[in-house]
């Protein structure tokens, strides 16, 4: 399985239509793949794919990635169903949920708070895994960085693009030597939302880019089918398979792929912290109301419900 995370911290620059047009090639390449929607905004959910957020209450992405729910990652994903997916492939997602917007905080309380994505991660069964970032160099870009082998990084050819690319490294590079993990792989820097044809402005930024040491892969340019697809909770890979942003989106994916099959091996994920190393709070709360649900009935059950929730460590 390779975990592949498109990240930007500068928003609008095209990580959702990126994130869904790459997960949606390999799917329909015939690959099995699982797109998470980790920006709390959800749009690649809802805007994108045209699905519904995990209703309250139910397990979901933050529920897993705070520890307040222990179950396997396939049993948060939802199965695309408009996708043209070839024999063998699947287009699952983990979409959004109430409690996004909270889960920064939350992931705040952990000691390590790096590595939730991965644990939740580490065990599922898919040859892709792409992540959609949200627009922050936060503690969940953090997260999908230490969970990540490669990141694709969507750009448009101007010069706040440039500086935000900087950023960026410089934020990829911290993280690496925080938590002690192995470099990560810049699968490629992809060019878009810029008119064509390219203004002399928007070609001295896209030499710029070409100069940065990381590949530049094929371009998305502007197109009405990006939102067009949307409209309609369609891939635009299944919805016009022969436009020019499709094209790229497949190559994208055949270059993905091709890092998968060279390189991919486990990313090593540090073990959870022993019981009597650290108190989790959140463990403890978790493993009790297991123990409830299990055995428990009458006025015993009354009592657990009157414990707190959540409380700061
Ligand atoms: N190639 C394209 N052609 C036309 N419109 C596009 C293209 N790519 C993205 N868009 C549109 O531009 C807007 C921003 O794109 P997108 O949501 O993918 O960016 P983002 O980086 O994920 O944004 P955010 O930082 O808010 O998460 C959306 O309305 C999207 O439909
Ligand atoms: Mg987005």
């Amino acid at each position: 399985m390779q975990i592949t995370s498109v990240i930007n911290q500068k928003g609008g620059v095209g990580k959702t239509a990126l994130s869904v047009g790459a997960a949606a090639a390999l799917a329909e390449q015939g690959q099995r793949v699982l797109l998470i929607d980790l920006d709390p905004q959800g749009h690649a959910t809802t805007e994108f794919l045209g699905l519904p957020e995990t209703p309250p209450g139910q397990p979901s992405l933050p529920m897993a990635l705070s520890k307040m729910w222990k179950g396997s990652i396939e049993e948060l994903a939802v199965r695309h169903p408009r996708c043209n997916v070839r024999p063998g492939g699947c287009l699952d997602v983990v979409p959004t949920a109430p409690g996004m917007f909270d889960l920064v905080r939350r992931l705040d309380q952990f000691r390590v708070p790096g590595w939730q994505l991965a644990r939740v991660i580490q065990f599922a069964n898919y040859e892709h895994v792409i992540i959609d970032c949200p627009p922050a160099l936060d503690l969940l870009t953090n997260n999908a960085l230490a969970a990540t082998h490669g990141v694709l990084v969507p750009v448009q050819p101007d010069r706040t693009s440039i500086r935000a690319l900087r950023l960026l490294r410089e934020q990829v590079s911290y993280l690496e030597q925080l938590i002690g993990r192995d470099p990560i792989t810049y699968f490629g820097l992809v060019p878009g939302l810029y008119r064509r044809p390219m203004s002399t402005y928007a070609d001295a930024a896209m030499r710029e880019l070409h100069g940065m040491g990381i590949p530049v892969l094929p371009h998305i340019p502007m197109g009405v089918v990006i939102n067009e697809s949307a409209q309609r909770g369609i891939p635009v890979t299944t919805f016009a398979p022969h436009c020019v942003q499709s094209g790229a989106f497949h190559q994208i994916a055949q270059i993905i792929e091709g890092h998968r099959r060279r390189y991919a091996t486990p990313q090593a994920v540090p073990p959870e912290p022993q019981n009597g190393d650290e108190f989790v709070f959140e463990d403890f709360i978790s493993d009790i109301s297991g123990a409830r649900s299990r055995k428990d009935s009458g006025a015993r059950r009354g009592l657990y419900d009157l414990m707190p929730k959540r409380k700061s460590r």
